[in-house]
């Protein structure tokens, strides 16, 4: 493997197209506040720009800085982030805000070595905030560098090995420039979001050709190796949607797996295992439209399960039926859209499709 080396002409020439053909007006850009920018990587960690602009204002608008964040209830985090996905992202946002108000005086610390202690905070994500928000010449390697620079250098061994992923930070770190780390680091991101893509990627639009050796050696699309593959796994509940009077049972997930945390409904392994628990219940089910739910190790199907309960059913009587789910409560069913609940969920309840009304 090459011996990591600077190459100052590889940097001004990118920095040279972000300045040009980058992006500028993103809502987390032209500020050095480490709040804004560290909830917008955040949030960009896992979802398109597309998708985060809403969330971004609206998190913003409710909760406009670090104190604000440490002070609200995990559960009004979650209800704005509900459908942003990955919700331990969430958990670990809270988290990291109490930290910083707790450890550090609410002020976040200056240095991606101190950034990267806090919950959530990886090492490229401590990066990135400590070059845009401070200047720190330190550098990133997120999916979408990752792609670039083993591309650039042709690096062809294996990601999924931990001493082939540092040798490959230390490439990133020799090709830092000595001046211009907040647009030479944005150009990387914008570079490997625009035209270095996974598929097809644009090399006769790109600014490197010249020091890229897969461009030049045409496989681009070899770049990054990882053998490590995902296997994608396959799950089905039956999905209690309980209903009484204008309310709908919701239990809270557990704190760690899929939607950790978020309110949602209880589950069945299967249309018997419902059917046995529901033998006696008084009311009537119905059955409504399936779907799968994609995670990303998991495809999800939900049968949802809808049961009205009468209205003059008593406390008494509803406490033995419900006794089953002891993290659950009754919620009204506009009081569960503002809570934290999953996006399936989220449709369920919304008034415009209306299922549960
Ligand atoms: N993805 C991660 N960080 C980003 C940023 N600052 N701008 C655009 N996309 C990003």
């Amino acid at each position: 493997m090459r011996k990591p080396e600077p190459n100052p002409a590889f940097a001004a020439s990118l920095i040279a197209w972000q300045r040009v053909h980058g992006r500028h007006t993103l809502p987390w850009q032209n500020t050095r506040d480490p709040y804004r920018v560290w909830l917008s990587e955040i949030m960009l960690q896992q979802t398109q720009v597309a998708t985060v602009l809403g969330y971004y204002e609206r998190f913003l608008q409710r909760l406009p800085d670090v104190a604000a964040l440490a002070a609200a209830s995990l559960d009004e985090v979650f209800a704005l982030w509900s459908g942003l996905g990955y919700y331990s992202r969430a958990r670990n946002l809270h988290r990291c805000a109490q930290a910083v108000v707790e450890q550090h005086g609410g002020r976040f610390p200056r240095g991606s070595a101190a950034l990267a202690q806090l919950p959530g905070i990886g090492r490229s994500t401590a990066a990135a905030i400590a070059a845009f928000c401070f200047g720190e010449r330190v550098a990133i390697l997120d999916g979408n560098v990752k792609r670039v620079l083993t591309r650039v250098l042709a690096f062809d061994v294996d990601l999924a090995e931990a001493k082939h992923e540092r040798a490959l930070w230390a490439q990133a770190t020799a090709l830092l420039p000595e001046r211009g780390i907040e647009r030479y680091t944005q150009g990387l991101m914008d570079l490997g979001a625009t035209l270095c893509t996974q598929r097809a990627p644009r090399c006769l639009l790109c600014p490197v050709p010249a020091h890229c050796a897969a461009a030049r050696a045409g496989t681009p699309e070899r770049y990054p190796v990882k053998t490590r593959k995902l296997r994608r796994g396959k799950r089905e509940h039956v999905w209690l949607c309980l209903l009484w009077r204008d309310e709908v049972w919701l239990v809270q997930r557990p704190p760690t797996g899929v939607w950790a945390g978020l309110w949602s409904l209880p589950e069945f392994e299967s249309h018997a295992a419902f059917e046995t628990a529901s033998g006696a219940w008084p009311g009537r089910g119905e059955s409504l439209a399936s779907f799968t739910h994609t995670l990303t190790h998991l495809d999800w199907t939900l049968h949802p399960m809808r049961w009205r309960l009468p209205d003059r059913l008593g406390a008494a009587r509803r406490g033995a039926l419900t006794r089953a789910w002891p993290t659950g409560r009754w919620f009204g069913l506009d009081e569960a859209l503002a809570a934290g609940v999953p996006a399936p969920l989220r449709k369920l309840l919304t008034p415009a499709g209306a299922p549960l009304r």
